[in-house]
């Protein structure tokens, strides 16, 4: 460094630490006078008790005081408890030591172990690729779901939502993609989940040989907001340090509904009005983004899917409204087929890849939408032939989509250990429902 630069350097340091002093907590904030800080910076809170600093974020102001959230349970805060900026927001290590890790929302491993040597900081939080340098989605990606990779075809750096009510398999689903993804690296955002799920998911679901490749990221429900969130950001800017590297990823992240739940709560907490179902302005500005991150860039990208609590089955509740029309494309699960036991739930009627046009063949397409022409006869006749008050006979069609229905279920169906190359979906498809000319 040159003398003049370093002079400008040392000038416009500032060798004094600020400190504030906690002055009030009210609900889950706390409050305190200085110091001087921005929103978004990472604060420590020292504690008289504890010998640690509680790790703390700036959330908003309030009549001259800083409102901050803390990353922890605490306890111990009492007023004049001292507060210091860390002058920058929270960061987190990336690199490919992290591969086979499970970690927490700011980033140190869940089990107590030291994070390997070599990995490099990065921001939670980060903007998405510039959209005009963004590649289009042009390649068709394996997803081993029969159901998907024919009717509903996914994209490499596509992103999907997978929307149902509570108990219909959205986080199974989730796991089959994760066991059967052709990706370089698998990052898994477990948010606001309960805890016992997420040994289910890493021993059972994932596997030695599915850790082998992936990363993931917990923050289950008895996490404090801020946490929850962070884990979702987390995850994500895992993700764009393995992209930025020309990596193929998959971002899997259970649940989206969650990380809002923890933005409204948040937002309550500092005084923001309520909206719809009680979610505030700030979780509609802080969804898309996070979920524009994903997705394509220049060197490489990330297939994400996000799954969404939808209550009652109600599709235009307002989360699910909002993800939806951010995504490429998303997959609705239906409790009345997992009633039926047909498993994977996915009501394919409902579902949509917006990029499949551009992905598959003639022969696929007309293959896949003949499926889906006999599907939708044979669902608006559906309660007449329940009921036996259709005879047959009296439409060809219906008689024709009464006849494929087993077909159609066969392929539908799959169990949650089976696993079907995009290509050989794409040759039954097209043997069993193609013109055939
Ligand atoms: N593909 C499948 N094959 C067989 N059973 C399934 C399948 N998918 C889901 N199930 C059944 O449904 C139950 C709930 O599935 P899952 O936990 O994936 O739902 P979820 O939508 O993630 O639920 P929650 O909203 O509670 O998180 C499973 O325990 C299992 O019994
Ligand atoms: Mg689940």
């Amino acid at each position: 460094m040159k003398a003049a630069d370093l002079a400008s350097e040392i000038h416009t340091l500032n060798p004094y630490k600020q400190y504030g002093k906690v002055t009030r907590v009210v609900g889950l904030t706390i409050e305190s006078k200085g110091p001087r800080t921005s929103v978004g910076e990472l604060c420590f809170i020292y504690p008289e008790a504890a010998d640690k600093p509680v790790l703390a974020e700036v959330v908003g102001f309030k009549d001259k005081h800083v409102q901050l959230m803390p990353l922890r349970h605490t306890v111990d805060i009492s007023p004049g408890s001292l507060v210091e900026g860390a002058g920058k927001p929270l960061q987190v290590k990336a690199g490919t030591g992290l591969i086979g890790k499970v970690i927490d929302g700011t980033g140190r491993p869940l089990d107590g172990s030291k994070l390997p040597d070599g990995l490099v900081p990065v921001p939670t939080e980060a903007e998405p690729p510039n959209p005009l340098l963004r590649p289009r989605i042009t390649e068709a990606l394996s997803l081993g779901i029969r159901a998907v990779d024919g009717l509903l075809t996914m994209g490499k750096g596509q992103r999907i939502g997978i929307f149902a009510g509570s108990g219909v398999g959205k986080s199974t689903i989730l796991s089959m993609l994760t066991r059967h993804s052709e990706a370089d690296v698998n990052v898994i955002a477990l948010i606001g989940e309960r805890g016992r799920e997420v040994k289910d998911f890493i021993e059972r679901d994932l596997g030695e040989e599915g850790m082998k490749k992936s990363v993931v990221v917990v923050a289950t429900s008895d996490q404090p907001a801020l946490m929850r969130i962070k884990g979702a950001m987390t995850a994500t800017a895992v993700a764009e340090y393995f992209r930025d590297q020309g990596r193929n990823v998959n971002l899997m992240m259970d649940s989206v509904t969650r990380f809002a739940m923890a933005q409204r709560e948040i937002g309550l907490a500092v005084g923001e009005p309520p909206t719809t179902k009680g979610y505030t302005p700030s979780v509609f500005a802080m969804l898309p983004k996070l979920l524009e991150r994903s997705g394509t860039s220049e060197n490489g990208t990330i297939t994400a899917f996000y799954t969404v609590l939808v209550d009652g089955d109600d599709l235009n509740e307002p989360i699910a409204d909002a993800v939806r029309g951010i995504l490429d494309g998303h997959l609705v699960l239906d409790r009345k087929l997992a009633d039926k036991g047909h498993y994977p739930a996915i009501n394919v009627l409902r579902s949509i890849s917006r990029v499949m046009e551009d992905l598959v063949d003639k022969s696929h397409r007309e293959a896949a939408a003949n499926l889906r022409h006999y599907l939708s006869t044979y669902t608006e006749s559906e309660d007449l032939i329940n009921i036996g008050a259709y005879k047959k006979g009296s439409s060809k069609e219906i008689d024709e989509a009464v006849q494929i229905k087993p077909k159609i279920n066969a392929f539908l169906q799959q169990d949650t250990s089976e696993m079907q190359a995009l290509s050989e979906t794409k040759k039954q498809l097209v043997d069993e429902f193609g013109k055939g000319e």
